[in-house]
């Protein structure tokens, strides 16, 4: 059996073959993005000349120790491809985003690319969202009535669970942002752009890590390589 580690190696190598010398790129976040940033580095090493935006801060001092040359979306607000994880991703390429608590940057990126990519080991395909909890950005001010907005809001569509303060050591994650995270855990999700529709219109939501309608190609490292979701690579 092929470990997680060498799954999220096989997925990132892949995704790998879609950078072209002169590409801006979106670098996510997360254990899978980390090792298609550390390969994309070795290529930089040999001379790939590529320029690239981080979805986080963390991303940003691992591109930073790779070499890789790096922009912002202000200096450069179109990119041709984001490469990124994924925490729960369905048979029609609609995703959960967030557990590394970097998904409003990640969507931010996404959004300014042309292509979305995303590298998962298989361990994150699912018939439906939702088994992962969904984290929600919110604004410090005012979070229990965001709170309590969202829990109505998806209740009136039938979907309800535990909605849980994401916590290190017994204060509140704080993301790059200046943001908390609230982790919904709805276990099912039947319609993940309509939810993400009525979450988003809520006050106090910065941003969801739904991401419905986003990627369009999904790499899956399995044991005998890696599958392909959605566009072909
Ligand atoms: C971070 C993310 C990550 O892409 C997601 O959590 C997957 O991480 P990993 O590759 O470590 O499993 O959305 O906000």
């Amino acid at each position: 059996m092929t470990s997680a580690d060498q799954k999220k190696k096989s997925a990132a190598q892949a995704a790998l073959k879609l950078v072209f010398p002169g590409m801006r790129l979106g670098l996510g976040t997360g254990s899978t993005a980390s090792a298609f940033v550390t390969l994309l580095g070795e290529k930089v090493r040999e001379g790939l000349d590529i320029i690239a935006v981080p979805t986080s801060e963390d991303t940003r001092r691992l591109a930073e120790a790779r070499g890789i040359r790096l922009t912002t979306l202000d200096e450069t607000p179109t990119l041709d491809l984001c490469v990124d994880g994924a925490d729960e991703v369905d048979p029609v390429l609609n995703l959960i985003k967030g557990g590394g608590g970097a998904l409003l940057r990640e969507k931010i990126v996404a959004q300014a690319s042309a292509r979305m990519v995303v590298i998962v080991d298989d361990t994150k395909l699912s018939d439906n969202l939702g088994g992962f909890p969904l984290p929600v950005e919110v604004v410090p001010f005012g979070a229990r009535a965001t709170v309590m907005s969202i829990d109505e809001a998806t209740r009136r569509h039938g979907i309800g669970g535990a909605i849980v303060r994401r916590e290190i050591g017994g204060a509140p994650f704080v993301t790059d942002n200046n943001m908390h995270i609230y982790d919904c855990h709805y276990r099912n999700i039947p319609d993940p752009a309509l939810l993400a529709a009525d979450i988003a219109s809520i006050a106090g939501v910065a941003e969801h890590g739904l991401f419905a309608g986003i990627a369009s190609t999904v790499v899956v490292g399995t044991d005998d390589g890696v599958e392909i979701m959605g566009q072909p690579i």
